[in-house]
């Protein structure tokens, strides 16, 4: 029998510390808080399209399906093939079940776009030009309207900022550098204590929306 989703979480964490960037899922309560601006939207004037990246073993993926409605659409990208196995296994029988994808984000060509983009990638962990080239490439995936929500570990980058030195400094100087430059499109900023460690969730809008609401 397989083992739990968290321990799969886990055992793929210590193979592909890089790409899975944590140890354990994201607990309910930032999960819960991840899918909340998707759901809070006045604006549901008919089928939601959502776009979910780097889902792990679905905390963030199971908030979402049990709030969507049948005809909304949920595409979930993933790189880590194990991950996928657990995410088809897990949601293959909802009542909205996601499409998973075996890619990288990088290289997924939907050829819509979402009202709602959601996170779980841990940026801090790439190289300063691919977390530009993913932040571009949300911004082509998502609506102009619509929302991109993300989290990061509370200090994370700040720490890994003081505490680092030479090459690994100057890539996580950039991503600040990057963050910062998207600091204009913050529309909610929230930090939730109850994870390991605590995180802060960041809803952005989109560059070329007017910025209202
Ligand atoms: C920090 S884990 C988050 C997992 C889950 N969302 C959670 O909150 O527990 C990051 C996830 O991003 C995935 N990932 C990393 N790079 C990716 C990429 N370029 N495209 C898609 N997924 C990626 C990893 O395989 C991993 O599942």
């Amino acid at each position: 029998m397989a083992p739990p989703s968290p321990l799969r979480f886990f055992q793929q964490s210590l193979q592909q510390t890089a790409t899975v960037g944590a140890v354990w899922p994201s607990s309910r309560a930032l999960s819960r808080a991840m899918v909340a601006p998707v759901f809070s939207s006045v604006h549901r004037d008919g089928p939601l399209r959502v776009l979910e990246i780097g889902a792990g073993v679905g905390p963030v993926t199971e908030e979402l399906v049990s709030r969507m409605l049948p005809g909304d659409r949920l595409d979930v990208v993933e790189l880590n093939p194990e991950f996928c196995v657990v995410l088809r296994e897990r949601f293959g029988g909802a009542q909205v079940p996601p499409s998973v994808h075996e890619v990288s984000i990088l290289d997924f060509n939907p050829g819509i776009r979402y009202h709602h983009v959601v996170s779980g990638l841990p940026l801090a962990n790439f190289p300063a030009e691919m977390v530009e080239k993913i932040y571009a490439r949300i911004f082509e995936l998502l609506e102009p309207q619509g929302t991109f929500v993300m989290f990061e570990h509370v200090m994370g980058r700040e720490l890994m900022n003081t505490f680092t030195t030479g090459q690994s400094r100057e890539r996580i100087g950039k991503i600040l550098e990057i963050e910062q430059s998207l600091q204009p499109l913050v529309v909610e900023r929230r930090t939730v204590p109850l994870n390991v460690p605590p995180a802060r969730v960041l809803v952005r809008r989109h560059p070329g929306s007017s910025g209202e609401s």
